[in-house]
């Protein structure tokens, strides 16, 4: 790089910079973590490194990769997830997404004329993939609570029998963190005789933690899945978006290419890959190991049973999963409040997402603004004022908040 960069131009990164601090610091509606200092990795992005291939495989032309530290990563979230010892394999993704689109390619591959039965609340991937793959898609039901409808799950598989299962199991849904138990999805399985089947957990924002939390939720290798997707960029936190998805090695051998250009399996998505990904979730899991993603875990549920309590306080229509980081706002936020506050919302809900580095401090602000807004509103409105539920929540809240101005 021979020219320096034109006043003008040094500026556009200085307002981007401004922009992104400010920006990171009101993540509350979305997953994402802005809570890691990777600083000591920042060297390596003077090499032109790239994961091309299969990290798992002693082969390969092209060096400049950190394949090494990939491994270590499956090796521990394998590990984590209970996977049986030397029958496991997975590579560092993009994203969540990736992870859906590879766990639900192994099945094709295993099972092209399966059927895959999803939720209505799975993650918007899910569908899109199915379609590129070209699977029959089976939307089932969900649940007040977000959580499939094993009944109407049990009623479609009941319809298709003869077909093999490809089942989609959320942990934590997008909206509601809502979680799917396999065992329960495989009890309907083998009671129905349904030898050929998949199951794929789409453990993008839980999977991190999921095997910390009390009741341990039914999603691992131990307890029936075959493939397991995580974002890395949600909880554990990344500057880039990335991923981790594990399978079984059984599986994944049906599908693999020996590719002689490079000398190695051609087994991922992608070819060439990010290599600076595995470096960050490897530097991620040895500075914090199991007891530090645990002790996250318990910080954000502390955080989140006080944003529930501080929003009941204020009189804000919330509801919450039990023991989810996720709480739904009920009542309707001003366009400016989500965009302050980066609120994504569905169906007129939304939801502020406790993640590290979400404290009580940024939580007051929220509901400090959130109140302010109410209070805004209030001499607009005739009494009393009832920020109705949406109906699908009237039934089952369990922590129903009504924000009531006579009270
Ligand atoms: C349940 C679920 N699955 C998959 C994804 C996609 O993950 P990513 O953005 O890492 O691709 C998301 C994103 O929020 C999600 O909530």
């Amino acid at each position: 790089m021979n020219r320096i960069l034109t006043l003008e131009d040094q500026d556009k990164l200085t307002e981007l910079e401004i922009y992104l601090e400010d920006r990171s610091a009101h993540i509350l509606g979305y997953p994402c973590s802005h809570y890691f200092d990777y600083t000591p990795l920042y060297k390596f992005l003077k090499y032109p490194i790239n994961n091309i291939g299969d990290s798992f495989y002693s082969g390969g032309t092209f060096e400049v990769n950190t394949h090494l530290f990939e491994r270590d990563v499956i090796d521990f979230f394998a590990q984590m997830l209970k996977a049986q010892e030397n029958n496991y394999w997975g590579y560092i993704t993009n994203g969540g997404s990736e992870g859906n689109l590879y766990g639900l390619y192994l099945a094709k591959r295993m099972y092209p004329s399966g059927i895959v039965y999803f939720s209505e609340d799975a993650h918007y991937s899910i569908e899109k993939y199915i379609d590129l793959l070209g699977l029959k898609p089976q939307k089932i039901n969900s649940q007040k609570s977000g959580e499939i409808d094993y009944e109407d799950l049990e009623e479609k598989v009941k319809f298709n029998l003869g077909f093999p299962a490809i089942l989609v199991a959320n942990i934590g849904t997008t909206m509601k963190e809502a979680k799917d138990d396999i065992q329960q999805m495989k009890q309907i399985l083998d009671k129905h005789n349904i030898k050929n089947h998949y199951i794929h957990c789409d453990a993008a924002f839980c999977g991190s933690y999921a095997q910390f939390l009390s009741p341990k939720p039914h999603f691992d290798f131990s307890e029936g899945a075959d493939s397991i997707t995580i974002s890395g960029h949600k909880f554990i936190g990344s500057p880039i978006p990335c991923g981790i998805v594990i399978v079984l090695k059984h599986n994944k051998e049906r599908v693999s290419n020996y590719i002689n250009v490079i000398d190695s399996l051609d087994d991922t998505i992608m070819g060439s890959r990010n290599a600076i990904t595995p470096l960050i979730m490897w530097y991620a899991i040895k500075t914090l190991g199991t007891s530090g993603l645990s002790n996250r875990l318990h910080e954000c549920l502390d955080v989140a049973d006080y944003a529930f309590e501080k929003l009941k306080t204020a009189k804000i229509n919330a509801w919450r999963n039990p023991n989810a980081l996720t709480i739904l706002i009920i009542s309707s936020v001003s366009k400016e409040l989500r965009q302050k506050w980066q609120l994504a919302m569905h169906n007129g809900i939304s939801h502020i997402i406790v993640k590290p580095g979400i404290t009580k401090e940024i939580i007051d602000a929220f509901v400090l603004d959130v109140e302010k807004e109410f209070d805004f509103l209030k001499p607009e409105v005739s009494k009393p004022v009832v920020f109705t539920m949406v109906p699908d929540f009237e039934a089952q809240n369990q922590h129903k908040i009504t924000r009531d101005n006579n009270k």
